[in-house]
C-alpha cells in the first residue's frame, strides 16, 4: 500500500503568512502539519509516500527531504496547477501504479491517526473507503449519504441543502479503480476535477464504497482561526518535557514543554504551551494554548492562545496579545522615537486588531 499526500495549493486564506511559506509547513505545537501527516501515514505501516507539490515545491522538498528522518521513502510529484484533488490523483498515476493507497490532504490534522482505518480497508474487499465526520456546517464540505447498510450511495461537493451532516474529512482509501474514475469525470463549476465526483463515479458503476466514521477531532487548518484551534488541540495531547532552563523566579506549570536551549526568566507560563529551542521568555506571561517557535524573544509582554514563528521579537508590548498568528522575523516593539504613535510596516493582507 502507498501513501499520497496533497501539498500543493496557495493557502490564500492564510495570507500574508503563506506568501513566504507553504501552509503545510506552518507548525502546530512546534511541528509542521505536513510532518504530522507523514507520521500518521508511517505509523499506519506505509513507507512508500508520494507528495504532490505545486508552487511551493522547493520549500517542501527542502523541509522534508527524502523521508529518511521518518524511515519512509518520499517521491515528489509535480502538479503544475491546482486543478483539483482528482487531478492530483491523475498526475500521480505512475507513482501509484496499481497499488491501493491512502490519500491525505497535507493541511489536515486528525486526532488518533489513521492506523485503524488502513487496517480495516486492507482487510476488506472494498474499492474505496472514505473518512467521514459529523459537522455543524456540512454545506462547506463534501457530504456523503449512506444507505441502511451503511454503504455510501451519494456524494456531493458543498451541497445546499446538505443531504446529511457527514462531511468528507480529506482522507481517502482507494484501489486502482479510482484511476478510471478520474479519467471519466468532467471539471466542476469551480473548474476543478473533484475527488467527490470521482468517488460518486465509483458508486454509480457498482464499486463498493464504504465510510469510516471518525469520532475524534479533525481540523482543516486552511484559515487562521482553524490553525489556532488545531494548535490548542494538539498542545493538549502533548506529553510535556522541560529540556530548557527555568529560573527560580518563574512559575511554569506541568503542562508546559520547554525545548532545548530555551530560557524562562522571571516569567509565568501556563500550559498547554510549548516554548521552542533557544527562545527567551523574560519578564513575560505566556498563557495557555500558545506555541512559541525557535529563536523567539518575548520580553516584558503577555501573549496567549497564539502561534509565534521563528526569530520574532515581542518586547514591551503594552497590552496582552491573544488569538494571534505571528510570522517569522517579526518585530513587535515599543517605539522609542517621538511622536508617540503606532508605527507599522505590514505586509499585504496583514490584519491587525487594536484595542
Ligand atoms: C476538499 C474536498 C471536500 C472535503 C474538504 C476537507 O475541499 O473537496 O470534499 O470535505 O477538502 O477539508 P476544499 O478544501 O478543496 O474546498
Amino acid at each position: 500500500m502507498k501513501g499520497l499526500i496533497l501539498s500543493g495549493g496557495k493557502g490564500t486564506r492564510l495570507y500574508p503568512l503563506t506568501y513566504t511559506r507553504a501552509k503545510q509547513l506552518i507548525p502546530v505545537a512546534n511541528k509542521p502539519i505536513l510532518f504530522r501527516v507523514i507520521e500518521a501515514i508511517r505509523d499506519a505501516g506505509i513507507t512508500d509516500i508520494g507528495i504532490v507539490v505545486g508552487d511551493t515545491a522547493e520549500e517542501i522538498k527542502t523541509a522534508v527531504g527524502r523521508g529518511g528522518r521518518w524511515s519512509v521513502r518520499v517521491t515528489y510529484i509535480y502538479q503544475e496547477q491546482p486543478l483539483g484533488l482528482a487531478h492530483a490523483v491523475k498526475v500521480s498515476r505512475d507513482f501509484l501504479e496499481d497499488e491501493p493507497f491512502v490519500m491525505f490532504l497535507g493541511d489536515n490534522v486528525i486526532q488518533g491517526g489513521i492506523t485503524s482505518l488502513v487496517e480495516q480497508f486492507q482487510q476488506s474487499d472494498w474499492n474505496s473507503q472514505i473518512v467521514l465526520t459529523r459537522v455543524e456546517h456540512p454545506e462547506q464540505y463534501g457530504v456523503a449519504e449512506l444507505n441502511g447498510e451503511g454503504r455510501v450511495i451519494r456524494l456531493v461537493e458543498k451541497p445546499k441543502p446538505p443531504p446529511s451532516d457527514l462531511a468528507l474529512v480529506g482522507i481517502y482509501m482507494f484501489d486502482h479503480h479510482i484511476h478510471q474514475a478520474v479519467e471519466e469525470i468532467e471539471p466542476s463549476w469551480r473548474g476543478e476535477l473533484e475527488i467527490t465526483d470521482a468517488i460518486q463515479w465509483l458508486v454509480e458503476h457498482g464499486y463498493k464504497v464504504f465510510p469510516y466514521i471518525h469520532r475524534g477531532w479533525w481540523i482543516d487548518t486552511g484559515a487562521p482561526t482553524a490553525m489556532l484551534e488545531a494548535n490548542g488541540l494538539v498542545l493538549e495531547e502533548l506529553t510535556p518535557v522541560v529540556e530548557g532552563y527555568v529560573d527560580r523566579d518563574s512559575e511554569v506549570d506541568s503542562r508546559v514543554t520547554v525545548e532545548k536551549g530555551a530560557e524562562i526568566i522571571n516569567s509565568v507560563v501556563r500550559g498547554p504551551t510549548i516554548i521552542g529551542e533557544r527562545s527567551r521568555i523574560v519578564n513575560a506571561y505566556i498563557g495557555p494554548f500558545t506555541s512559541i517557535y525557535h529563536d523567539v524573544v518575548v520580553e516584558n509582554s503577555e501573549i496567549e492562545r497564539s502561534i509565534v514563528l521563528e526569530n520574532s521579537l515581542i518586547r514591551d508590548v503594552p497590552a496582552r496579545l491573544q488569538d494571534s498568528l505571528i510570522g517569522r522575523n517579526v518585530t513587535l516593539n515599543r517605539s522609542p522615537i517621538k511622536p508617540k504613535a503606532f508605527k507599522m510596516n505590514l505586509g499585504d493582507h496583514s490584519q491587525v486588531g487594536l484595542l
